[in-house]
């Protein structure tokens, strides 16, 4: 216990730790512990942002995927998955929707290869137009440089690009058909250009270990991203790890405390997978040191074939009815939502 509380001493002080101590750390988890973390990365998180929580409004644009990441319900061998790709008009009306609600950050997200760079940008920029005080993040998959410069220059501000994991062995045994080099390439392409970056990782993925979840967290401390998303690994029956066990909520809040005293200003999300493994996991991470949550804004109709893993919550509920839902949550823990953009703060207010 001492131990530990000395590593999370000199990370809130001093925001690095070796490779070897991160892994020391991550393997002297106890729930003590995790406590000790969340209450530093708390108090981090509040004197950059006090107790507001940003909102994002998720939009999943669509499920087709030339992927066939082994963990992901969405992958392109499963022939169960009933795929669709939003209309120009139906993304807009969603937009509509989140705007009124309040919402003045959208997400597009889906599965790689929906749309095509033009596509995406003429989007971007129909967005822009009609919201010009709202943030436009994008989590769509690898791209050339030249086309996610093509997007920053449309308008988006933000992209989240998930790492999925530091280690080179780790990414090949889950993405098939995929390339760890590629994946950091995008990454430096898109911080380089300028997008407020996200970066990220499953806890518990299959073959995760505490030398990888080292590895990440060290990636992530060099990488200085904007953005960090991780969640807990969850099965989907029709993909290969349809037995794999899920990964641990306790341990996610406790590595969410881990990344916010890495970098005290990072805009980190409570996300949906986490709330899929614990009922109380949005308000688990927020209190950990979690400063996001993004509700969903797509269609209803579509929101259960934008199916990643198994139980996903909050794909029967109307968007008005998800965002009631959490500001009920935020506030029974002292939290409030801001409706502003929820820009990445950079240091302090
Ligand atoms: N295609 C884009 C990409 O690759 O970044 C965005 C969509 S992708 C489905 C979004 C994220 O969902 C991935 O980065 C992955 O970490 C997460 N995900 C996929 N399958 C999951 C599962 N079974 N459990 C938990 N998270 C999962
Ligand atoms: Fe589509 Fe992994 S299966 S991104």
């Amino acid at each position: 216990m001492e131990q530990a509380k000395k590593l999370i001493d000199t990370l809130a002080r001093e925001h690095t730790l070796t490779q070897d101590e991160y892994a020391l750390l991550v393997s002297l988890y106890s729930p003590e512990i995790a406590e000790y973390a969340a209450g530093k990365a708390d108090s981090l998180r509040r004197e950059i942002y006090g107790n507001k929580v940003y909102i994002r409004g998720l939009i999943e644009i669509g499920n087709a995927c030339r992927n066939n990441c082994y963990y992901c319900g969405i992958r392109r061998s499963n022939k169960a998955c009933e795929r669709y790709i939003l209309t120009r008009e139906e993304i807009l009306a969603c937009c509509e929707e989140g705007y009124n609600l309040g919402f003045r950050t959208f997400v597009l997200q889906s599965g790689e290869g929906c749309f095509t760079c033009s596509e995406i940008c003429s989007l971007i920029k129909e967005i822009k137009a009609k919201y010009p005080d709202c943030a436009v993040t994008l989590s769509l998959g690898e791209f050339t440089r030249d086309e996610y410069a093509a997007m920053k220059a449309a308008g988006a501000d933000r992209y989240l690009l998930r790492h999925e994991t530091a280690d080179r062995e780790h990414y090949a045994s889950l993405h098939p058909d995929m390339d760890f080099d590629s994946r950091m390439r995008c990454l430096s392409d898109l911080h380089s250009l300028g997008f407020q970056t996200g970066c990220g990782f499953m806890v518990g993925s299959p073959g995760q270990t505490v030398q990888t979840i080292a590895k990440d967290l060290k990636f992530i401390e060099e990488f200085q991203p904007e953005m960090c998303g991780i969640g807990p690994f969850i099965p989907h029956a029709d993909t290969p790890f349809a037995n794999e066990k899920a990964g641990s909520a306790a341990l996610t809040v406790f590595l969410l405390s881990l990344i916010r005293l890495i970098k005290p200003d990072i805009l980190l999300p409570a996300t949906t997978a986490l709330a899929t493994v614990d009922p109380l996991g949005r308000e688990k991470g927020i209190l950990a040191g979690a400063n996001v949550i993004m509700p969903n804004l797509s269609p209803v109709a579509v929101r259960k074939k934008y199916s990643l893993y198994d139980g996903k919550v909050c794909t029967g509920e109307e968007s008005a009815q998800c965002l009631k839902c959490v500001e009920t949550r935020m506030k029974s823990i002292g939290f409030e939502i801001s409706y502003s953009r929820g820009d990445y703060k950079n240091g302090k207010i």
